[in-house]
């Protein structure tokens, strides 16, 4: 067991009691229909009406349809709809989900990730049914990784299916480019910035960005390679002060990595961001592996020779984590398809079918890694011997409110570079929204 993951879910439980205050008080949970337990004791056939909901449309949606149609040949009496709202690391989905629930009209399931996102945000307020029968069930308490499954429970239940383990601290490239422009693959941030310094020399974008959330992600590596795993992990925990001078260092060094970013980032999706890699626009790319998902299903691209990767400099050894899954909220009209949706999602099979397409990696430990690529063999690797340390984009480590208030901060800081000003407002959003114990 990774025991610094494990760390980050206790941190996350106790934040969730705080933001739970917050979200009970402006929130009605809806009735919980049924118990998880009841449904499959009823042993229905599931048939009828399931909605899902994620935000894997277009260039994101091959590995999700591949799972649907994988489902579809188990539960063909299931009318499913996959319901999707575009916008990476959910910056839309999530927020019409949010109406939807709160207007007691939500889908039979739907994406969240393991940690904080689920946690603080759905569980505390009560909106979520207790999987813990399906997992008993179904023997996933044998087969998810402890420290996956405490990320996704609390002292009362299981509250998700994990359905796969997704790496942020990849550096993508294209290595005939890199010769073609005479340089290497930068292992450190210092490196980093001299090689930038080569190509910009040479009219070459160093790194492409897209919008905020991306910005952000890139933010978390800079923050990783700084700080290191274990005063990254501190920081989540509220032992390590934003004002610290290592914290400090953190937005110098983004600052600095700023530099070399391309113009129009806040107009770009992350998939665009990709292409300008891709189209020898840009010499590197720091994004989630769903890029390498991008690269091989969509565009096509082999790993190794038509892409290659590396961790984000100054990360080796490290392994930023998160992961999707799928839950089932209290008032779901069809909780017998729900369920059955739910099963083929923490699968062998369904795992099996969705990661390879998606570039991450099964969240279960008895895959058998020769039907994945040459990239995911070296993520299940990496995932199997680095130090775990959670992302703060996508939902890891940090309660909803500090999120919601990063996103402005970090805009604030691309249009000023202050570093004392994101200091200190850092410093009192980590008070007032639950990081600090
Ligand atoms: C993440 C999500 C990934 C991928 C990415 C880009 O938040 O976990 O599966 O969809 O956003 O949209």
């Amino acid at each position: 067991m990774k025991k610094s993951l494990a760390v980050v879910s206790i941190a996350a439980m106790t934040m969730a009691a705080t933001f739970a205050q917050g979200a009970t008080e402006t929130t009605k949970a809806a009735p919980d229909k049924m118990a998880v337990e009841q449904v499959m004791l009823n042993d229905k056939t599931p048939m009828g009406d399931l909605e899902i909901f994620s935000w894997w449309a277009g260039d994101e949606g091959p590995a999700l349809e591949a799972l649907i149609k994988d489902f579809e040949k188990t539960y063909p009496e299931v009318n499913l709809t996959n319901a999707t709202v575009t916008g990476g690391s959910g910056v839309n989905a999530k927020a019409v989900l949010k109406t939807r629930m709160l207007n007691n009209d939500p889908p039979e399931s739907f994406q969240v990730h393991a940690g904080q996102e689920l946690i603080g945000t759905w569980v505390t307020s009560n909106r979520m049914l207790d999987l813990t029968p399906l997992f008993k069930e179904e023997g996933w308490m044998d087969v998810f990784p402890q420290d996956v499954v405490d990320l996704i429970s609390t002292d009362t239940g299981i509250w998700s299916v994990p359905v796969d383990v997704h790496k942020s601290n990849v550096m993508w490239y294209i290595p005939e480019n890199l010769k073609k422009w005479g340089v290497t693959v930068p292992t450190t941030l210092d490196e980093f910035f001299a090689t930038a310094q080569k190509l910009k020399a040479q009219g070459i974008t160093p790194l492409s960005m897209g919008q905020t959330w991306t910005a952000i992600e890139n933010w978390e590596n800079v923050a990783l390679a700084t700080l290191g795993p274990d005063d990254y992990t501190a920081l989540w925990h509220g032992e390590l002060a934003w004002t610290d001078p290592k914290v400090e260092m953190v937005w110098k060094n983004f600052g600095k990595l700023l530099e070399y970013t391309n113009k129009d980032a806040s107009s770009l999706s992350w998939q665009q961001a990709t292409d300008m890699v891709v189209a020898g626009q840009a010499a590197f790319n720091w994004m989630g592996d769903w890029a390498a998902g991008y690269m091989m299903t969509t565009l096509k691209l082999t790993p190794e020779t038509g892409f290659g990767w590396a961790n984000t400099p100054g990360t080796n050894g490290a392994f930023q984590f998160l992961a999707d899954s799928f839950g089932i909220p209290k008032g779901c009209s069809n909780p017998d398809a729900a369920i059955a949706w739910l099963k083929e999602c923490g699968s062998k099979s369904g795992q099996d079918t969705f990661n390879p397409l998606k570039g991450s990696i099964s969240a279960r430990t008895d895959t058998d890694l020769s039907g994945y690529s040459a990239y995911s063999k070296s993520a299940a690797k990496d995932f199997a011997q680095d130090k775990i340390v959670g992302s703060l984009q996508h939902g890891v480590v940090a309660p909803e409110a500090f999120m919601n208030d990063f996103s402005p901060v970090i805009e604030q800081f691309m249009s000023d570079r202050n570093t004392k000003t994101a200091v200190a407002a850092c410093a009192e959003l980590a008070e007032s929204d639950g990081l600090v114990k």
